[in-house]
């Protein structure tokens, strides 16, 4: 099929490399033509596993190409994906302005029959919304073009977005027959054939996409609850999880206690889905606290460090991690930079590390240092914080660390490091719940 994909951002692209690997074509265009100049050229703007190495197969296979030309984009596909950066506005609602601007191109250069996908996470009702918006533009030019817009929200998580392409659900919501047998002809094509599919209407697909992030994130916060209530009575967290995940009902993802969720979805999905309820005349209960409560897990961490080195001001202590999780290089919302904020404003000096998310960072905070790896930065420390879980901060020589340090106070934000081993080491150790 011909496809197009508006945004090359961390959901357009993988969706684009994705259909372009099934031997779709592909055109995926953004109005950032330096983006597009380094695409063409096979570079990624963004770290995710596997997506470089994917770009340029699919480059010299021919599946795909970039443009910032929106005219030729819309032309030459049959099905048109909206991908482009929903970010939350003043009101903590998701700005549109960028998803009206695509549908108004779509609609300025449609020349036939069109298919157009909703898949940035967007607010029930924006099917609607972006039909009518279409509607205008097509009138305003005086053409009759018969077109359907369908809500097909992405589950991608960020460090294994590819792999999620293929074996994540797929939840398509149409009011049109003919478009949404093709959406399901394009999924269920080859080997996707026993993939999990939901044909459902456009708002419930819409409502899906929120539901689930905010199940997901409010699993975080409760879980973080409970860590607090196990630091207090001298229980371990991580087997509390264990326990609870154990039950085939609850299930084991996502129970892993920590510094909190952050990232370019939930903190934002999660303000826009309270805002919709709002909107509607509804009350919100348990969704209004679960930023609550990842906020106050920040704070706790932080009267951690507090409490290990007597105080933060005119401490020099290392941060190891800046990204929001590990695997990527994407420090937006990051609880790694969140807590390096409230360290800086108590007079806290930090040496940072962090193995992909240094440059994003490094307008956050162009004062402070950026250190050649993690023993660099550890060294001369009065503390050392762990805010990502980077797998090679998991491999790190503790001895070589305490041996680096000037005191030897390791707070672990992420739970990488065995208590008992920590202190056998001679560490003073403190991490979530345990
Ligand atoms: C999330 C969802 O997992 C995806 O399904 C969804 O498609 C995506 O948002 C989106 O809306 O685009 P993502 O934000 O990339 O994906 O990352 P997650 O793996 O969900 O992690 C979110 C945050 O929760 C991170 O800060 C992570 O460290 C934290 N987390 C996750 C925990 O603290 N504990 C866990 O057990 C799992």
């Amino acid at each position: 099929m011909n496809i197009s994909i508006i945004g090359t951002g961390y959901v357009g692209l993988i969706a684009g490399a994705c259909f372009a690997e099934g031997g779709h074509k592909v055109i995926c265009l953004d109005v950032d033509k330096e983006k597009i100049a380094l695409l063409q050229k096979g570079i990624s703007p963004i770290y995710e596993p596997g997506l470089e190495e994917l770009l340029k197969k699919c480059i010299s296979s021919g599946t795909i190409s970039f443009t910032s030309d929106s005219k030729e984009a819309v032309e030459n596909s049959q099905i048109i994906f909206i991908a482009v950066g929903t970010p939350q506005n003043e009101k903590g609602e998701a700005n549109m302005c960028y998803f009206k601007e695509a549908a108004e191109q779509i609609g300025k250069h449609m020349n036939e029959y069109k298919i157009i996908v909703d898949k940035s996470t967007v607010p029930v009702g924006t099917a609607e919304w972006v039909g009518g918006i279409i509607e205008n533009e097509l009138k305003r030019r005086g053409a009759r073009i018969k077109f359907d817009v369908i809500s097909n929200p992405e589950f991608l998580a960020e460090g294994s977005a590819i792999e999620d392409f293929h074996s994540e659900r797929v939840v398509i919501g149409s009011e049109s027959e003919e478009a949404r047998k093709i959406l399901h002809e394009l999924y269920a094509a080859g080997e996707n054939e026993k993939k999990k599919i939901l044909l459902t209407d456009t708002k419930s697909a819409e409502i899906i996409k929120y539901a689930s992030n905010s199940m997901l994130a409010l699993r975080l916060s409760f879980i973080n609850e409970v860590s607090q209530l196990c630091e207090k009575v001298g229980a371990n967290i991580e087997d509390v999880s264990i326990g609870v995940g154990m039950d085939e009902r609850i299930g084991p993802k996502f129970l892993k206690a920590g510094l909190g969720y952050g990232g370019s979805c939930f903190p934002k999905d999660i303000r826009a889905f309270i805002s919709t309820m709002k909107k509607n005349g509804l009350k919100n209960g348990v969704i209004d606290r679960i930023e609550e409560v990842n906020q106050r897990q920040l704070e706790l961490t932080f009267k951690k460090i507090e409490q290990l080195v007597r105080g933060v001001k005119g401490k020099k202590i290392a941060v190891l991690g800046l990204a929001f999780k590990a695997n990527t290089d994407d420090a937006r919302e990051s609880p790694a930079v969140k807590i390096s904020k409230i360290l800086l404003k108590r007079g806290a000096l930090l040496s940072f590390f962090d193995p992909k998310a240094m440059d994003n960072a490094k307008s956050i905070f162009p004062k402070e240092i950026f250190a050649k790896d993690a023993y660099d930065a550890i060294s001369g420390c009065d503390a050392l914080l762990i805010a990502t879980d980077w797998e090679e901060f998991k491999r790190l020589d503790l001895k070589k660390i305490k041996s680096l340090m000037k005191e030897p106070n390791v707070i672990d934000g992420r739970n990488i490091f065995e208590p008992k081993k920590m202190r056998e080491l001679g560490f003073n150790y403190l991490s979530i719940g345990r």
